[in-house]
């Protein structure tokens, strides 16, 4: 792996060796803690962020490396300098660059441009981190953490069509999980991630389900949701409209019982009452902190993967 770009650059061993490795550092973190030492990550924020930019940070600075974080005073990528210059300048001091960006096209950019290993942080089509660690997150709820067998696992995915949907149902078709999507009309995946994923799972075995008929779900081990509005699509004049052609696909306790399920995750920030409420995120079936924790030590298997092989 010399980049971490799209979930579907990598195989199912490659991604299977990966969560176990995050595994293993979570267990052992003093083992990995000289991996980058005397070297330094740019990270570049086009976008807010909470939890990725502090897991990213805390977690270099784990391996013995030091985060340098650039955050929107520089302006949108592309603007004040080209992609290829920010890439190509970068490179002249950082030993890898992690970047939250707007368009995909800018994360390729950086790393068509730049000499060092590009992570991406979250673009307008992927969140490759968050679906690593929430497959963490899932082999420690349910698999061997040795074998990450994750083979019969329903997951649901219920709300907007969205990176964080996309990254999910690309990763799932790859490593067998079962992945149902269920989405509004109008905010569907795109067709292109949709006839990718029908692809891997044709490889894999894996059930692929797309649905706009939330009463449908069926039987489901997990339910994942993520906000309706993502960073960058906010606009106040559509918002009422939007939360009530999106009300009936709230994941709250009903759902929950509906489908059987009885864990839920969201990738955060939550938008209470919204995509899901208060009851819910809060109960004992939730494992957001768990997946929020998860970030770093998949991240780190990222990091470590790119600078020792
Ligand atoms: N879909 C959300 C994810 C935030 C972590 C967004 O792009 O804003």
């Amino acid at each position: 792996m010399s980049n971490f770009l799209a979930d579907d650059q990598l195989n199912k061993q490659q991604l299977l060796a990966l969560i176990e490795l995050a595994i293993h550092i979570k267990k052992n973190p003093e083992d990995y803690n000289q991996v980058l030492a005397g070297k330094s990550v740019a990270m570049i924020f086009e976008k807010p962020s909470l939890r990725t930019h502090v897991s990213f940070d805390m977690g270099i600075n784990k391996l013995g490396g030091h985060a340098l974080y650039l955050g929107q005073q520089n302006g949108k990528l592309g603007e004040r300098e080209r992609v290829s210059d920010y890439a190509k300048n970068l490179s002249c001091f950082a030993d890898a660059i992690v970047a939250r960006v707007f368009s995909h096209d800018s994360i390729q950019g950086l790393a068509e441009h730049a000499t060092v290993p590009v992570i991406n942080a979250l673009c307008d089509l992927y969140h490759p981190c968050q679906a690593l660690a929430d497959f963490v997150t899932l082999t420690e709820l349910f698999a061997n953490e040795n074998v990450a067998d994750l083979s019969n696992v329903k997951l649901a995915y219920v709300g907007d069509g969205n990176n964080v949907s996309n990254s999910l149902m690309i990763m799932a078709a790859i490593l067998g999980v079962d992945f149902t999507l269920v989405t509004p009309v109008g905010y569907e995946a795109q067709a292109d991630i949709i006839e990718k994923a029908r692809v891997l799972t044709s490889e894999s075995g894996a059930k692929l389900t797309i649905t706009t008929d939330v009463n449908n779900i069926g039987p489901q081990d997990v339910i994942y949701t993520d906000t309706w509005i993502s960073m960058g699509d906010e606009d106040e004049s559509k918002k009422a409209k939007l939360l009530a052609h999106f009300a009936p696909y709230q994941v709250n306790h009903a759902l929950m019982k509906n489908s059987d399920a009885n864990i839920v995750m969201h990738c955060q920030p939550a938008h209470l009452e919204e995509e899901i409420t208060t009851a819910l995120f809060d109960s004992e079936m939730s494992v957001v902190f768990q997946q929020a924790e998860n970030r770093m030590w998949a991240q780190n298997a990222v990091l470590v993967n790119l600078f020792t092989n």
